[in-house]
């Protein structure tokens, strides 16, 4: 027998034929002991489950420390995710928040808009993207009321540390409204399987450490309104990545995912590389609104800020004139991997929607497609514009 593919055997690069099944059972079958987690107060379908306990040992500065450590060992080497039962008490700071994303729905539906969404047919579930900057320009004070809550800075802190950014999304699963096939989250999960085997294996280590993804309930979600499926400890499948395109990981997910019912007011917080998806609303009348929380590290940034679009501007003659020359693709995809902005994100979802893939156009494809499709400098320009304006969140 082969041994399995893990972090400390990888080889440099993953290959599609890394994903064997086997070895995926042998990592996620297994059980969650609450002993190894003395802060948390149950498991629930392999799931932790925090509430009093934990509350009881954050007061004091050591106390927080311990029980953030034990939050980050149960995402990274856990179950991978983290229920915290009543993580608002005050469920009426819940209800202000959803009457301001209910408005902007409304809103939205007046202006005829329809949300795009990376997983379902538009139309069918209700989408707020860059719901952060849009509550807190709304209703200020409901937003501090919301945000104030200690265990969205606790959990974010223990999984990124200090200068954690956090964006939000609204999602409403109407009755009806489909399950997601299995995934992995933000960034690796974000890609087809072939552009994250152009990752290599150290990468894929990296990726479930630079986000937390989180989601507050906004109403009471018994299982047939369809919460999260998740399937506990799948985080820890190194190549997990490019297995969960693979149809027979999908099929297992399908077979073995627990759903746990949520309270208005619960949080459920999971590592970014565990296997889940929105399951299907079977009840009648629930829209089931869940606030949907990404938090990034503060590390996903360079030291300088570059003016890249003026870069773009300025390189296109060149590599125009040098394409006609007959410069080598290579010599030029180096120079625009160089100076142009070669990642979609951050952008803004409602202007920059995801079509017909995760992620939308990035600078470096526009600048690529530029020279390939041989445009103008005012052609560049006025695309170049257009895309800036996209990418800017404005209200
Ligand atoms: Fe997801």
């Amino acid at each position: 027998m082969t041994a399995p593919v893990t972090a400390r055997t990888a080889p440099g690069w993953f290959t599609a034929d890394d994903c064997r099944l086997e070895d995926f059972r042998a990592v996620v079958e297994t059980t969650t002991d609450l002993a190894e987690y003395p802060c948390a107060d149950e498991v629930r379908g392999n799931v932790l489950v925090y509430g009093s306990r934990l509350r009881d040992s954050v007061a004091t500065p050591a106390g927080r420390r311990d029980v953030q450590a034990e939050l980050a060992r149960a995402l990274a080497d856990g179950p991978g995710i983290v229920v915290f039962a009543g993580a608002f008490p005050d469920t009426g700071v819940v209800d202000r928040a959803t009457a301001v994303f209910q408005a902007m729905i409304d809103e939205q539906k007046a202006a005829g808009v329809v949300g795009g969404d990376h997983f379902a047919t538009p139309g069918a579930n209700d989408r707020v993207w860059g719901a952060l900057d849009k509550f807190a320009v709304r209703d200020p004070e409901a937003f501090a009321a919301y945000y104030g809550n200690d265990v969205l800075a606790l959990v974010s802190e223990a999984w990124l540390g200090r200068g954690y950014q956090v964006t939000s999304q609204v999602n409403v699963v109407n009755p009806g409204g489909q399950a997601q096939v299995a995934h992995r989250d933000y960034h690796l999960g974000f890609m087809s399987e072939e552009q994250a085997l152009a990752y290599p294996a150290h990468v894929h280590r990296l990726s479930p450490v630079m986000t937390l993804q989180g989601a507050v309930a906004h109403c009471d979600m018994p299982v047939e309104t369809g919460p999260t499926m998740y399937l506990p400890h799948s985080q820890k499948y190194a190549p997990g990545y490019v297995a969960f395109h693979q149809p027979e990981f999908t099929a297992y997910f399908d077979a073995h995912f627990v759903q746990l019912p949520l309270r208005k007011g619960d949080a459920a917080f999971f590592n970014p590389a565990l296997f889940h998806g929105a399951g299907t609303n079977r009840s009648a009348d629930v829209r089931r609104m869940a606030n949907l929380l990404q938090v990034s590290s503060a590390f996903g940034r360079a030291m300088e800020t570059v003016d890249r679009a003026a870069m773009c501007r300025a390189l296109h003659p060149v590599l125009r004139a040098r394409k006609a020359a007959g410069a080598e693709e290579r010599t030029l995809r180096n120079v625009v991997a160089a100076s142009a902005e070669g990642y979609a994100f951050p952008t803004n979802l409602d202007r920059d929607q995801p079509i017909g893939g995760l992620a939308p156009e990035t600078q470096a494809e526009l600048a690529w497609r530029a020279l390939q499709e041989d445009w103008s400098p005012e052609a560049l320009d006025a695309e170049l514009t257009a895309q800036a304006e996209r990418h800017t969140s404005g209200h």
